[in-house]
């Protein structure tokens, strides 16, 4: 079995994770149950790219228990953890990521995770499909299609589907209500503010918490600050979106004017440039500056490199930079999505819905594979609720039901 890890050696601590987090994904371990007799994936090969933390293992673990062939990468250089890499490989399953890598290894790994001509993609961020149709057209002719996990993945699969170059059927994931609603907002919500207090081991309360990007990832993220107590600060290109944080009671202005008064910065907005140098020089000492969003790109790390007189570890995930004016710009994670780079990602309660929607989608793709058009699709709405309804019950809730009268009610206009 092929792999290239740091160390196989880590492997009990990673399975002891993967044990842990399992008890607390019932929906995805309700559907391996349901369909483990009938193997559907028996004989399929399976790409993933993903922050390999233990959830995502998990997602990895039912896939080859349905039977399928399954390689793996990572999806960001420092969201790997290897302790899970090793308890993969120790079950069977090749991986191809370290913590750390650098963009040759990491490019690297996404062809070793395609190198077996996958039938199904599963995707988180677009890479393996980046890879798929720009260096190696050779590995997809097998492809019946997949599904991508992230805003941002989303976003790269829209311009290739308005290109018309998307060579396989692709599910957009993110855009499921069980997805975007649940974890974009609560699961990055609670998991990037982990990650600021994981490295820093300071509070929020009572500082100026400045959150960049007010759509989903950026109104959980404001939530929770409130919730800590913090002062949130919104930053915001949309108007409606500027309006709805105004009206959430937050204070709202340009990243110009928040970069002389913020404590902590956030960005979350899949765009590019969100902090530059003009925003630097204007920050208060010890301003600590991270990223939720998929690339790291929204911190510009390569200015602030330019502009800074020295640099220094200060914590395990901080780095100090130090600039002219005498002030030091603290950030984390490397300015990578802080909530996997400096905590443990999302909560597995919540994760447990997204891959449900992968695992579900991807077998949709099989049933019907040859009929779907090369482009970007939804996820049927009927996955969608299966996966709700499936999370109400594993946490106990009920509802009711809409009667004959009301059904009638609601679909007349007279
Ligand atoms: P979204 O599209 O719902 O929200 C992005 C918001 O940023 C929009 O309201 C947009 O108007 C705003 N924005 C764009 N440019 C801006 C600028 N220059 N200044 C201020 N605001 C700006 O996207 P969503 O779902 O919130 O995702 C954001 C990013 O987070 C994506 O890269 C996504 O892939 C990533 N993500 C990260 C997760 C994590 O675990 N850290 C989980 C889910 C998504």
């Amino acid at each position: 079995m092929e792999y290239d890890i740091k160390d196989l050696s880590l492997k009990n601590i990673g399975r002891e994770k993967i044990e842990w987090v399992k008890d607390f994904m019932p929906v995805l371990s309700s559907i391996e149950k349901k369909y483990i007799d009938k193997q559907p994936l028996k004989g399929i090969r399976v790409s993933m790219a993903l922050h390999l933390e233990a959830k995502t293992a998990y997602l990895a673990i039912v896939m080859k228990n349905l039977g399928a062939e399954v390689r793996v990468s990572g999806s960001n250089p420092l969201s790997t953890q290897d302790q899970i890499c090793a308890a993969l490989v120790d079950m069977g399953i090749s991986v191809f990521a370290y913590r750390g890598v650098d963009n040759e290894t990491y490019n690297r790994h996404l062809v070793q995770a395609l190198s077996h001509k996958p039938h199904i993609i599963i995707d988180d961020g677009a890479d393996l499909a980046h890879t798929l149709h720009k260096k190696h057209p050779e590995l997809r002719e097998n492809v019946y299609g997949g599904c991508e996990e992230t805003t941002t993945g989303v976003i790269r699969l829209k311009a290739m589907d308005r290109q018309k170059i998307l060579k396989y059927p692709m599910f957009a994931i993110n855009d499921a209500d069980c997805k975007h609603l649940f974890d974009n907002r609560f699961g990055t919500g609670q998991s990037s503010l982990e990650g600021v207090m994981r490295s820093t081991n300071l509070s929020l309360f009572g500082k100026k918490v400045v959150v960049a990007g007010f759509g989903w990832c950026g109104k959980g993220i404001a939530e929770k600050a409130k919730g800590f107590g913090a002062n949130v600060i919104v930053t915001e290109v949309d108007a409606v979106k500027a309006l709805e944080a105004a009206m959430e009671g937050y204070e709202v202005m340009p990243m110009k004017q928040a970069a002389k008064i913020g404590d902590i910065f956030i960005t979350s907005t899949g765009n590019i440039d969100i902090i530059t140098k003009e925003h630097f020089v204007l920050m208060k000492n010890n301003a600590i500056l991270c990223n939720a969003g998929h690339f790291d790109c929204e911190i510009s790390m390569k200015q602030l490199n330019k502009i800074a007189v020295k640099k220094e570890d200060r914590r395990n995930g901080v780095t100090g930079y130090h600039l002219k004016n005498g002030n030091v710009i603290n950030v984390l994670g490397e300015g990578r999505l802080v909530n996997l780079a400096c905590s443990d990602g999302h909560a597995a309660e919540i994760m447990d819905m997204s891959f449900a929607l992968q695992l579900l989608t991807a077998l949709y793709v099989l049933d019907n594979k040859g009929k779907l058009e090369n482009r970007l699709y939804n996820v049927p709405v009927e996955i969608d609720r299966a996966v709700a309804e499936a999370k109400l019950e594993s946490m106990g809730i009920c509802i009711d039901v809409l009667s004959a009268e009301q059904k009638k009610y609601l679909e007349s206009w007279e």
